[in-house]
């Protein structure tokens, strides 16, 4: 069953092209990998999915149903979350507050007393492996550790659809080993995964079907071994990261 869907997707701009007619389904219970160039259009993929803008031509479709455009909040309350590249906690509250506020503004939201939001973020925050930073304030966490806040948030949305956009920028080999084993967990518990991801590793290791972006267009999709040995994909991005993901 697909459950998001991109068609003909386009975000200009002023005179940039920066997503240009694509099209692409998430499936039930996969994780699906984007990949591509930096200045690709991933991000601006995930912020017309998600109400930060409308796209410029296209349509999201969440099972089934259009939601182009859809506000931020009105996305999160369907069941779609997202993880932020710059990450945004409010730093001087506590880790469970910044974690609270996901289970405020997800899918239950309306129906969720401030005592069931502290319980679901406390239960998140241990899943994540944060639980002994949850009455830290936000400001006090490493990268790696702000990352983590930021893959709970989502989570305490309760949400179907999680996108990711690099949740493992700027960690080391060890993090991202435990970002990896996190991701695996999410899934097992149902959701159904966008990532975007520049480390190989990740991505080999999680995506189920890759799609890659470049100059704002699809260029290749399918199984990540078609994908990551197709000589356009090799060519516009892996050339540089070839040597990584040959180890
Ligand atoms: N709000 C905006 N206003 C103007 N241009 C933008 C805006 N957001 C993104 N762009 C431009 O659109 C293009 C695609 O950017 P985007 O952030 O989607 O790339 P990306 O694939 O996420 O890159 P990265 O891997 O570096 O995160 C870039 O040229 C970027 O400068
Ligand atoms: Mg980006």
């Amino acid at each position: 069953m697909v459950v998001l869907e991109g068609k003909n997707l386009t975000k200009h701009f002023g005179g940039l092209a920066a997503v240009v007619k694509v099209n692409f389904e998430l499936r039930k219970g996969e994780i699906l990998g984007l990949i591509g160039p930096n200045g690709a259009g991933k991000t601006t993929l995930v912020n017309m999915i998600t109400g930060i803008y409308p796209p410029t031509e296209g349509d999201v479709f969440f099972k089934g149903k259009k939601i182009t455009g859809l506000r931020s909040f009105k996305v999160g309350r369907l069941g779609i979350s997202r993880t932020f590249q710059i990450v945004k906690p409010f730093p001087r509250m506590t880790v469970k507050e910044n974690a609270s506020l996901g289970a405020m503004f997800g899918a239950k939201g309306k129906e969720v007393t401030a005592k069931q939001a502290i319980e679901k973020a406390e239960e998140i925050l241990e899943f994540v492996g944060l639980k002994d930073w949850m009455n830290k304030t936000a400001d006090s966490l490493t990268v790696a550790l702000r990352k983590r806040l930021e893959m709970a948030k989502a989570l305490a949305m309760e949400p179907e659809v999680i996108l990711f956009d690099e949740v493992m920028a700027g960690l080391n080999f060890k993090e991202i080993d435990m970002a990896i084993e996190t991701i695996k967990k999410i899934r097992d518990r149902g959701i159904t995964l966008l990532v975007i991801e520049h480390v190989m590793k990740a991505i080999k290791g999680l995506a189920d079907r890759i799609f890659v972006l470049h100059h704002g267009q699809k260029i290749a999709d399918g199984s990540p071994d078609e994908v990551l040995n197709d000589e356009n994909v090799i060519k516009a991005y892996l050339g540089k990261r070839y040597k990584e993901l040959t180890k």
